[in-house]
């Protein structure tokens, strides 16, 4: 077989701990497979991009576009031609996309044009909530992908809902909790603690960037409430996203008292510091897997989940943005009324970036063949199914 080329996609802060470990884990398959970094530039910033790279140990981009901020469209829209010049000139056979932002949309989307096939990390989950331009990246993404890698079995589910062949899905874990597994000891040298002169278990710590929440002066303003009734009982520590950061300075908004911002934290300090939290507040997709896996209490501060298998096997727990909700579930915790423990759903086990990369490589066995007629040759079309066996099909994987 002649080597794999892959092209992997980053773009925003989401998106590195889910790539480290498939970045490295095709370095162990060098001899089979080749890779190419790109960055679309969605993020930027020091703290919320090149941090990253020195934390999770991975290679600098090979290509960096520099698309910067504007209005989510306007940047995918500056993403598009120019990811589109890069697959032409490189002729990857897989394009690899991982998460829900809106880089990994648009790099689809110019993958599918162009009849390279597409892996996407971390397919199937669903919110339900059209809202969430998440949810959009996310149903999209996983329509146009060709190899649809799934952390967990409710994704499974929704996928094939969806009508996605079952051909296409393969369950491989998550590939965030490969990153904690790898870079937890390291964090513990962090000296974040030391300087925020916090004591493990002494505090709470909040994330806060979603557009529903912190876009609106009112839930915005209810939250903080909330969270200034549980500063009153242990210092809340809050990186806040830059986003987050403006709304409260365009809305004339102050953090309450015992409320302490700070700038948006590396992967190794962040990690550090809601490790040894008492309670973890947030509103991100990607704390509450891993507050899962290390068992410390989260509420989240949406209506919604992507992520069901958190509050089933984990810590998580659903608050919104209502504060009498948000306080009395915060209240339970730190009373000792609740306690909870590690948990490894299956699969979240360190190792499913292997797996990913397992699953490319047996697919890319008939590559030549596929692309030697790239330029004419339709779009691969699934063996159609039967009724039947469609039935057959979704009974036995909701069982
Ligand atoms: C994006 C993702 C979200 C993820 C979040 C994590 C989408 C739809 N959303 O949301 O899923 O949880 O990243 O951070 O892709 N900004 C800076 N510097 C940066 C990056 C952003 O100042 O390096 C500011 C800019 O004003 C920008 C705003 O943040 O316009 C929003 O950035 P954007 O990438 O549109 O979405 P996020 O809210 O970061």
């Amino acid at each position: 077989m002649s080597m794999v080329k892959i092209l992997n996609v980053v773009g925003a802060r989401p998106n590195f701990m889910k790539m480290a470990p498939i970045i490295a884990a095709i370095g162990r398959r060098s001899d089979e497979v080749s890779q190419t970094l790109v960055h679309t530039g969605q993020h930027y910033d020091e703290a919320m991009s090149s941090v990253f790279f020195g934390d999770l140990r991975m290679p600098k981009p090979d290509i960096s576009l520099e698309t910067r901020s504007g209005t989510p469209t306007g940047q995918m829209a500056r993403i598009m031609p120019l990811f589109e010049e890069i697959l032409i000139a490189r002729q990857p056979d897989w394009v690899i996309v991982v998460g829900d932002v809106n880089s990994t949309l648009a790099c689809a989307l110019v993958a599918s044009r162009l009849n390279v096939r597409i892996a996407h990390v971390e397919a199937g989950l669903r919110s339900f909530d059209r809202a969430m331009p998440e949810e959009i990246n996310r149903l999209l993404t996983d329509q146009l992908a060709d190899l649809l890698l799934t952390p967990s079995a409710d994704a499974d589910a929704n996928l094939l809902r969806e009508g996605v062949p079952i051909e296409r899905i393969a369950r491989v874990g998550n590939v965030m909790i490969d990153t904690l597994f790898q870079q937890l000891e390291r964090a513990r040298n962090s000296t974040v603690l030391d300087e925020l002169e916090l004591r493990p278990r002494e505090f709470a710590a909040l994330t806060l960037h979603r557009p529903a929440n912190v876009d609106d002066p009112e839930s915005l303003g209810r939250i903080l409430y909330a969270i200034g009734a549980i500063a009153r009982e242990l210092p809340v520590i809050f990186p806040a996203h830059p986003r987050t950061q403006a709304r409260m300075r365009e809305f004339g908004l102050n953090a309450p008292a015992g409320v302490r911002v700070i700038a948006p934290l590396g992967y190794l300090d962040f990690l550090q510091l809601w490790s040894n939290a008492r309670l973890a507040l947030t509103d991100s997709g990607g704390l509450q897997e891993e507050t899962t896996a290390l068992g410390v209490p989260c509420l989240t501060l949406r209506e919604s989940t992507e992520r069901p298998i958190t509050i089933e096997q984990g810590s998580n727990r659903l608050v919104g943005s209502d504060p009498a909700r948000i306080v009395g579930a915060a209240r339970e915790i730190l009373s000792g009324g609740v306690s909870y423990a590690a948990r490894a759903p299956e699969l979240w086990d360190g190792h499913a970036a292997d797996r990913i990369v397992e699953a490319l490589i047996a697919r890319s066995n008939h590559i030549g063949q596929k692309y030697s007629h790239r330029a004419t040759e339709p779009r691969r079309q699934e063996k159609k199914e039967t009724e039947g066996q469609r039935d057959q099909r979704n009974g036995e994987t909701e069982r």
